[in-house]
C-alpha cells in the first residue's frame, strides 16, 4: 500500500471538475417531497410564524402555489389536513368532502401529473389532539385501526397517489393495506412513518397544524429517541405488513437511523426533515449566522449520503431554485 508522499488526496479536490467527477452524493429534485399545510376555508394564505416560507393554504388559494411546486420539478408533495372542526374521535378525517380530499382534487385540477402523497393520522382532527382515539386516559391502539383504514380510503377515493400514515400505532400499516384492497385501491402504494421518534423537533409543526397534543405527549406510541435496534423492529414490522416505502423522522439527529434501516432493507427509504429542523436552519440564516443555501444543501447532502432515497422537506422549494441555479 502506498503512502504519503506517493498518496497526495488533494489531488482529486484540485479543480471544481475534478470534484464533480469523484462526488459520491448527489441531491437532486427529484429526491423531493414538498409538506404542504391545508386548511378549511376560503382566501387562506398565511405565513406559519416559526416557519418562514411555509404558508398555510385554503384549497382554493393552493392551485399556484402547486402550479410553481411543479414548475420547479418537485414531484411530489405531501398535504396535512386541518379541518374546520375537531371531536374525540376525530370525524372530520373521514369527511369524503373533507379539506384534504378538496385539496387532492384542486392540485390534480392543476398539476394532473404532481404525486400527491396524503399523512393519514388523527392527531390535527381530534379535539385531545393525540394520534387516537382516547380511553380512560390512554390512546387506544386497537380501536383507532378502523378509523385510520377508513382515512386512507376516503383519501385514494378522492385521487391520492399514496398513502402515508403517522400515527405509530401497531398494526396500521395491515389494516391500511386491506381496506385500500377492499375499497379498489389495490394500486395505492403505502409510505409508512416506520420509525418515527417522540421528537422535540416536531414542535413548529404543531403550531402550523393545530395538532399539538392537550395533555400528556405521544411518547407512548411514537419511539423514544435513544433506541436505534428498535427502529429495525419497526420498519421489519411495517414491511411485514404490506408498506412498500418506509421512512425515518426526523432526519438530522437520526442519519444513524437512516444508515441502519438503508443496510438492513431493501426498500425506498424516505426521511423526514422536520418543521423544527427547517425553523432552527430559518432562524440562523435571518440573524446572518450562517449561510442558508450552503448549511441547507449540507444538510440534504447529508440525509442522502446515509442512505435516503427520498426527502420530505420544507427546503424543497428553496433547494430546487438553488439546483437549477447551479446547472
Ligand atoms: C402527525 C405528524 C406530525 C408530523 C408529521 N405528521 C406531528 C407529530 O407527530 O406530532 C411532524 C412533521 C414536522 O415536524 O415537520 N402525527
Amino acid at each position: 500500500m502506498a503512502d504519503f508522499p506517493t498518496v497526495r488526496l488533494r489531488r482529486l479536490r484540485r479543480t471544481p471538475t475534478l470534484r464533480r467527477m469523484v462526488r459520491e452524493t448527489s441531491v437532486s429534485v427529484n429526491d423531493f417531497i414538498y409538506p404542504l399545510f391545508v386548511e378549511e376555508g376560503k382566501n387562506i394564505r398565511k405565513e406559519i410564524d416559526a416557519m418562514p416560507g411555509v404558508y398555510r393554504f385554503s384549497p382554493d388559494t393552493l392551485a399556484a402555489e402547486i402550479k410553481e411546486i411543479a414548475a420547479l420539478g418537485i414531484p411530489g408533495v405531501i398535504l396535512f389536513g386541518i379541518p374546520a372542526t375537531k371531536d374525540e374521535t376525530g370525524s372530520s378525517a373521514l369527511e369524503p368532502d373533507g379539506v384534504v380530499p378538496q385539496a387532492i382534487k384542486t392540485i390534480k385540477d392543476a398539476a394532473p401529473e404532481l404525486v400527491v402523497v396524503t399523512d393519514v393520522c388523527l392527531c390535527e382532527y381530534t379535539s385531545h389532539g393525540h394520534c387516537g382515539v382516547i380511553e380512560n386516559g390512554c390512546v387506544v391502539n386497537d380501536a383507532t385501526l378502523p378509523l385510520l383504514g377508513e382515512m386512507a380510503a376516503v383519501h385514494a377515493a378522492a385521487g391520492a397517489d399514496v398513502i402515508a400514515p403517522s400515527d405509530m400505532m401497531d398494526g396500521r400499516i395491515g389494516v391500511v393495506r386491506e381496506k385500500l384492497d377492499q375499497s379498489g385501491f389495490q394500486d395505492v402504494p403505502v409510505m409508512a412513518y416506520a420509525a418515527k421518534y417522540a421528537s422535540a423537533f416536531y414542535g413548529p409543526f404543531r403550531e402550523a397544524a393545530g395538532s399539538a397534543p392537550q395533555f400528556g405527549d405521544r411518547r407512548s406510541y411514537q419511539m423514544d429517541p435513544a433506541n436505534a435496534r428498535e427502529a429495525l423492529r419497526e420498519v421489519a414490522a411495517d414491511i411485514a405488513e404490506g408498506a412498500d416505502m418506509v421512512m425515518v423522522k426526523p432526519a438530522m439527529a437520526y442519519l444513524d437511523i437512516i444508515r441502519r434501516v438503508r443496510e438492513t432493507f431493501d426498500h425506498p427509504l424516505a426521511a423526514y426533515n422536520v418543521s423544527g429542523e427547517y425553523s432552527m436552519i430559518k432562524a440562523a440564516a435571518l440573524k446572518g449566522w450562517i449561510d442558508e443555501k450552503r448549511v441547507a444543501m449540507e444538510l440534504l447532502t447529508a440525509i442522502k449520503r446515509a442512505g435516503a432515497d427520498l426527502i420530505l422537506t420544507y427546503h424543497a422549494r428553496d433547494a430546487a431554485r438553488w439546483l437549477n441555479e447551479k446547472e
